[in-house]
């Protein structure tokens, strides 16, 4: 009797033990920097590119719902409704891959901050 208790209060202490030595990492949310807003950027030289090397073109080209190579990326992301003008945290085109959950993220925070202010600039076809 005695050493059944022992061996379950051993027990205890064991699973206690494994349960705290978990860790858990919290990924750090991040805040783009505002743009400069005398920096204009450009959806063709500067953008299409992203989806490019972002691998998003790999699928979104024409075979699916909507298309993101260069010349037909303007046009799809806009009837689409993936952009509202002036709100990237409203526009799907940015908080889809921003969200780590889509089957291709941005490469790098500078591509996503491109991004990001090419919308806030009002997501112009420049
Ligand atoms: C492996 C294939 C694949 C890749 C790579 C991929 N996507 Fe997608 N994406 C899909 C599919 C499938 C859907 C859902 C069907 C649809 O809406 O066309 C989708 C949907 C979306 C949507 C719309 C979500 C909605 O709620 O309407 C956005 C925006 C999007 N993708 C952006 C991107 C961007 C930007 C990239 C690159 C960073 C990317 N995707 C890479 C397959 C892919």
């Amino acid at each position: 009797m005695r050493t059944n208790h022992i061996v379950k209060f051993i027990a205890l202490i064991f699973s206690v033990f494994l349960l705290s030595s978990c860790e858990y990492e919290f990924i750090e949310v991040y805040t783009p920097p505002p743009p400069n807003p005398t920096d204009t950027i450009y959806f063709q030289a500067e953008i299409t590119p992203i989806f490019v090397s972002s691998t998003c073109t790999s699928c979104h080209n024409g075979g699916l719902a909507f298309d993101l190579t260069a010349a037909n990326a303007y046009n799809s992301i806009t009837t689409n409704n993936l952009v509202v003008p002036f709100e990237p945290e409203n526009s799907l085109i940015y908080t889809v891959p921003k969200s780590g959950t889509h089957f291709a993220s941005f490469s790098s925070n500078a591509d996503a901050n491109l991004i990001y202010g090419w919308i806030l600039q009002g997501a112009l076809n420049n």
